[in-house]
């Protein structure tokens, strides 16, 4: 498989075939992923919630995102993998956002940065698309924001907040976004953004109208249970099969027929002489 890129995914809007993106924080899962054919990656502060069991996003460090980040690129060398810039990485100002968009390309070699926010992160988004770096934008319901909008809730409800989300969407794009996640964006309103962008929209909980979706994997499959949005579809029950896995592991390792002799390295073991000695002495 070719290497996904900037170009080959607008090309892809362009012949308008769909764009598919799953959440991925792990090399074994990401070889998975790379090997289904999936083009675009995202290493989500949604990690967060799945991998570290915070009730929201907000805790994640720059450090942790850089620690998972890397593990992915290196087990998907050809999806292009797009890192989030946790909270309060870049809100502070564009140099901010610049130098932790820096550090996340320079420390895990990804492709992209992703921030949440429509106009009110345009200067970041410019700062760091000017460095040469390509930004996702993400508009709609921000993850980020869940105390402001008490709780995780759908976005652009209405002729004013529709209207806000749409022009979030023209600011994004203004500041140099070559995609745009839009969470929890009605499904019409969200088509009619599509239709009026070139930046390629992603869609989460928006509706089939934008040009590609992604969803988190552990939604996908049955493997988080904490916290299961309206959005999420079950593509394969994997949670079930890994507690029946468990279980039978358990089961086995009790009952003692696991390990067999073909699980263990019979033909590196000493004469049962000298074991005998060697229990005598001890
Ligand atoms: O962190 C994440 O996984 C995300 C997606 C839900 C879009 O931002």
């Amino acid at each position: 498989m070719a290497k996904n890129t900037v170009a080959t995914l607008l090309d892809m809007k362009a012949r308008g075939e769909k764009i598919s993106q799953v959440t991925c924080y792990d090399y074994s899962t990401a070889q998975l992923v790379q090997a289904s054919g999936i083009e675009t990656i995202l290493v989500g502060d949604s990690l967060g919630m799945t991998m570290q069991g915070y009730s929201n996003t907000l805790p994640v460090t720059m450090d942790e995102m850089i620690v998972y980040g890397r593990s992915v690129v290196r087990g998907a060398p050809d999806a292009f993998v797009i890192m989030d810039m946790p909270f309060m990485s870049y809100q502070l100002s564009a140099e901010q956002g610049l130098m932790n968009a820096g550090r996340l390309i320079k420390e895990t070699n990804a492709n992209a940065v992703k921030l949440e926010g429509g106009a009110a992160v345009t200067e970041q988004i410019r700062a760091i698309v000017d460095a040469g770096i390509p930004v996702c934008a993400h508009i709609g319901m921000t993850p980020q924001s869940v105390n402001a909008f008490g709780g995780f809730k759908v976005q652009g409800k209405g002729e004013e907040n529709a209207r806000r989300v749409l022009e979030d969407a023209l600011a994004v794009q203004k500041a140099g976004a070559f995609m745009c996640v839009l969470e929890c964006v009605p499904p019409k309103l969200a088509a009619l953004i599509t239709s009026k962008v070139h930046m390629i929209t992603i869609g989460i909980g928006g509706g089939a109208g934008c040009d590609g979706q992604v969803l988190v994997y552990q939604d996908m499959f049955g493997m988080f249970g904490d916290f299961v949005p309206k959005f999420a579809k079950r593509f394969a029950d994997i949670g079930q099969a890994m507690i029946d896995g468990f279980k039978a592991y358990d089961q086995e390792v009790k009952a003692g027929t696991f390990p067999e002799e073909k699980h263990s390295f019979p033909k590196s073991d000493c004469s049962d002489e000298f074991l005998a000695k060697l229990a005598e002495e001890y």
